[in-house]
């Protein structure tokens, strides 16, 4: 378990002082995968730099299992970091160290004796499915095959937390895949608390238990990933499942609005337009709709027209049904969507 509390991340320089990390709290399980998502510039891998201590933060505090490692002494951190795996983006290994030089690196500068490190490597190698490697150099890799390697390397120490800072980036959507599989089954194996940072909402969808929106150094949004999936004023729920409702608001006019609902399909009655037909608007118009199965949820989306002289009743109705809506009006979802993935 990780908890990050009230992190604030100063820089100075010439110009004066750059807050990059201004007050950030989260929590990470064991057995989670956190992903944190946010344009280019929004603090990720600062926030990734001082979980891990690389950097002090200017403030705030990260527990791991209880330690509070920004209080200990530089050889406590040492013996306390060995509870952080850490996987860097196109993995960062050693050129010149084989796979399993490099997979067995941490336990060498343990001190490790020879016969429990080539077991604790092999057994490594074999769990990421790079047995037949071990002797290849990093170069005779395949990113993905690297990247396992890497993933491999951050386990050595047995952490309970795993921290990854935009690991599939680069990837093909076929490797990123596997990638994110596995983590998945390490998180469940070994009941890791994993922090995931990307900025490719695709892969938010594969690995995520969770995710928090980081924004000019804060969390702007943190929830399950299924509640945000069908929070309609969530930009990350609108930004993983990529609802295009332009073409529908220019059915917006004088007497009408154009509403975006989204809901969880196994919680909502499936007659749920024909309620809101016979309640609200006779003539309500169904524009698009579309349901989906993301990361294990069913999700409903649909864009609908009503009268606006019905509007109170309208949102009473969407309440009570137990849907979540939202009247389309200044802030396009698709718009928000953007702000979001656009790097
Ligand atoms: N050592 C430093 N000194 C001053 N400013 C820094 C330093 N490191 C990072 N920053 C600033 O902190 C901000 C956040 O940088 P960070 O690398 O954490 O962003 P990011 O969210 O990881 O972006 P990306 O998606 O592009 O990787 C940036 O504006 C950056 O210029
Ligand atoms: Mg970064």
């Amino acid at each position: 378990m990780i908890k990050i509390k009230n992190l604030v991340k100063e820089y100075t320089n010439g110009s004066g002082v750059t807050r990059v990390l201004d007050g950030v709290d989260l929590t990470i399980h064991p057995g989670e995968v956190l992903a944190v998502v946010g344009p280019s510039g929004a603090g990720k891998s600062t926030l990734a730099h001082c979980v891990n201590l690389l950097e002090r933060p200017t403030s705030g505090s990260v527990e791991v299992n209880s330690n509070d490692l920004t209080r200990l002494k530089s050889r406590e951190l040492r013996v306390a970091r060995r509870s952080i795996g850490t996987i860097f983006q196109s993995a960062g290994l050693q050129t010149r160290r084989t796979v399993a030089e490099n997979v067995g690196l941490p336990l060498r500068y343990l001190g490790a004796t020879d016969r429990a490190h080539r077991r604790r490597v092999a057994e490594l190698l074999d769990r990421v499915g790079l047995s037949e490697r071990a002797d290849f150099y990093p170069h005779q890799l395949s990113g993905g095959q690297q990247q396992r390697v890497g993933i491999a390397r951050a386990l050595t120490l047995r952490p309970s937390v795993l921290l990854a800072d935009e690991a599939t980036s680069g990837l093909d959507p076929e490797t990123t895949r596997s990638i994110t599989t596995l983590l998945r089954e390490l998180r469940d194996e070994l009941d890791l608390a994993i922090l995931f940072i990307t900025h490719e909402m695709d892969t938010v969808v594969n690995v995520a238990d969770t995710v928090a929106r980081l924004d000019h150094g804060r969390i702007v949004e943190h929830g399950q990933i299924g509640d945000l999936l069908v929070d309609s004023q969530s930009a990350v729920g609108a930004a993983l499942i990529a609802v295009d409702s332009r073409a529908a608001r220019s059915f917006a006019d004088a007497a009408n609005d154009v509403w975006h609902i989204a809901y969880g399909a196994e919680n909502v009655r499936s007659d749920w337009l024909a309620v809101l037909s016979a309640e609200v608007d006779p003539q309500i118009g169904l524009l698009q709709a579309d349901v989906r199965i993301v990361n294990g949820y069913v999700v409903g989306y649909a864009l609908v027209r009503a009268a606006n002289h019905r509007r109170e009743a309208f949102r009473d109705s969407v309440r009570r049904l137990g849907l979540n809506g939202t009247l389309l009006e200044g802030t396009d979802l698709r718009q928000r969507e953007l702000e979001v993935v656009g790097q």
